[in-house]
């Protein structure tokens, strides 16, 4: 690659609308050029959840004003760029299909190059971006729709390791917080209120603890976390906090022994030493008690831990921009027939796990 390549990405598969421009050098390191995100999470918040129509007809509202103001922060006229991203799946159908019209209408009106883009990759290939992370890496992918454990072995070759066979780690924060009247997301104040909490007080399932490879499974500890909750009489603030603590304590140590599992399978495949790193994206990633324990995790097993700036860990356009750049670097770009799919797994070999609908 000869010169600059400068993307527009644009990112409308789930309740996040997001325009950036990003550019990446002939070395391979990149730069964010703009990045707007709008986040939807209000209009979401009294159904407890994202709902697809409504996350559609808000990417209708605001998704042309965004990309306008990516391209002004940007300082660039259309055709300065060097091609047009869009996250063409995994996700909502209805948001996929207002990014690609939108990015197919772009390029076919400036005569760029299209480039349809797999959000999962996007988050994959984040560090790139953030710290000039080259391939390999392991991936702990950790959001409101995905749980998986992929070995990023080169910008095109995923091995997904693990995924959860039932909810995600982000619905179960999601849930439980739901189950104790705490709003949405669910996250951040299950987190806040954990804080203050005993985390010994319930002990919650670690589900597949124990057991070989590196798959998850939340829904018991959700149905625990119930239980629990129907148990008492009333449910005090200390009650609240104490089965936060040890809601996040299960979820911990569940993590703590599938990556384990996960960095013993990649450091045998990788007995030259490459790659000693572990790379957290998505959502939960913002969650400091799981922060602490994967550096401990890290430390032991002489692995370094790579947490992108949280705004570039949750649904953003410039990771899509970014794997945009890459794929033209390497010559690649899409017809502008390109359908949106709602299901594409990173690794095509993975097999579907057994309950893990979307999140597979
Ligand atoms: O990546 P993200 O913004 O969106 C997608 O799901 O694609 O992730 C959102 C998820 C939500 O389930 C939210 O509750 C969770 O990330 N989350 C957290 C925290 N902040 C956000 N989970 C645990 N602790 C947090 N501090
Ligand atoms: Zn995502």
């Amino acid at each position: 690659m000869a010169k600059c390549l400068t993307v527009l990405g644009i990112e409308t598969s789930c309740d996040e609308t997001a325009a950036s421009v990003v550019k990446l050098t002939p070395d391979g390191s990149g730069s964010t050029l703009s990045d707007v995100v709008l986040s939807q999470t209000a209009d979401h918040a009294i159904f407890g959840g994202v709902v697809p129509e409504i996350a559609a007809r808000a990417h209708i509202s605001h998704l042309d004003r965004l990309v306008d103001k990516a391209m002004q922060d940007a300082g660039l006229d259309y055709p300065q760029l060097d091609g047009v991203a869009v996250a063409s799946g995994p996700g909502l159908m209805g948001g996929l299909l207002v990014g690609m019209m939108t990015a197919k209408a772009i390029a076919l009106a400036h005569d760029l190059p299209f480039i349809g883009v797999n959000h999962l990759e996007g988050h994959a290939l984040t560090p790139g971006l953030t710290h000039d992370l080259k391939p390999p890496y392991l991936l702990l992918l950790v959001s409101g729709g995905h749980t998986q454990i992929v070995a990023v072995e080169a910008v095109g070759e995923y091995h997904r390791y693990g995924t959860t066979i039932d909810d995600a780690l982000g619905e179960a924060f999601d849930k439980t917080a739901k189950l104790l009247n705490l709003g949405y997301p669910g996250g951040p104040a299950v987190e806040a209120a954990a804080r203050n909490g005993d985390a010994e007080r319930f002990s919650f399932p670690r589900p597949l603890k124990g057991r070989p490879g590196c798959d998850f499974s939340f829904s018991g500890l959700k149905t625990a976390v119930r239980q629990a909750a129907q148990e008492l009489d009333r449910v005090s603030e200390t009650d609240v906090a104490d089965i936060c603590a040890s809601f996040q304590m299960a979820v911990t140590d569940s993590l703590k022994d599938r990556l384990q599992n996960a960095i013993g399978q990649f450091a045998g495949q990788h007995a030259d030493g490459r790659g000693r790193t572990l790379v957290v994206a998505g959502g939960v990633a913002a969650n400091r008690k799981i922060r602490d324990v994967l550096a401990g995790l890290c430390d032991s097993n002489g692995f370094n831990l790579v947490i992108p700036p949280i705004d570039l860990c949750t649904d953003n356009a410039a990771m899509i921009a970014w794997v945009g750049a890459l794929q033209l670097a390497r010559g690649k770009s899409d017809r502008l027939d390109l359908a949106a799919r709602a299901r594409w797994p990173l690794d095509p070999d993975a097999a579907p796990a057994a309950f893990a609908g979307k999140k597979a």
